[in-house]
């Protein structure tokens, strides 16, 4: 039991990957989204079963659509230019997470494998679109 649990705690600490832009409000938020995918992935791994693993998806997707969308606020309050890349950038993660969603919600098996593209993407997105965003809202 303690050779699981020590074998899930790794797995985990193996897949976490987490990226700072340095504008505390932004990272904390970001921090509260990770955890949830961690949560997810710890879920599966640990077989909590399809309705405990679609019920983490939906409250995660929720939340990082909400994020999203305040984003994009902020974005447009700014007048930021690189608003519509960053913008298009979102798209393709909702439509991701969406695809993610429905799948959990009919009972499909959700691995591990779709929750480390989730990260990988979010990640990314944190690294190409969020940091610049954070940098000029360091300036202002
Ligand atoms: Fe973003
Ligand atoms: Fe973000």
């Amino acid at each position: 039991m303690i050779a699981a649990r020590k074998e899930i705690r790794m797995a985990v600490q193996h897949w976490l990957t987490r990226y700072h832009t340095g504008v505390a409000a932004m990272d904390t938020l970001h921090d509260d989204l990770f955890d949830r995918m961690d949560k997810v992935y710890s879920d599966i791994i640990s077989k909590a079963g399809p309705v405990m693993v679609a019920k983490q998806v939906a409250e995660l997707t929720d939340k990082v659509i909400a994020h999203l969308d305040e984003e994009e606020g902020e974005m447009r309050t700014a007048k930021y230019d690189g608003l519509e890349a960053h913008a298009a950038n979102h798209r393709a993660l909702r439509t991701q997470l969406q695809a993610l969603r429905k799948r959990a919600d009919a009972g499909g098996n959700i691995g591990t494998d779709a929750l480390d593209a989730l990260n990988q993407y979010f990640t990314n997105h944190i690294k190409q679109f969020d940091l610049p965003f954070a940098k000029t809202m360091q300036q202002g």
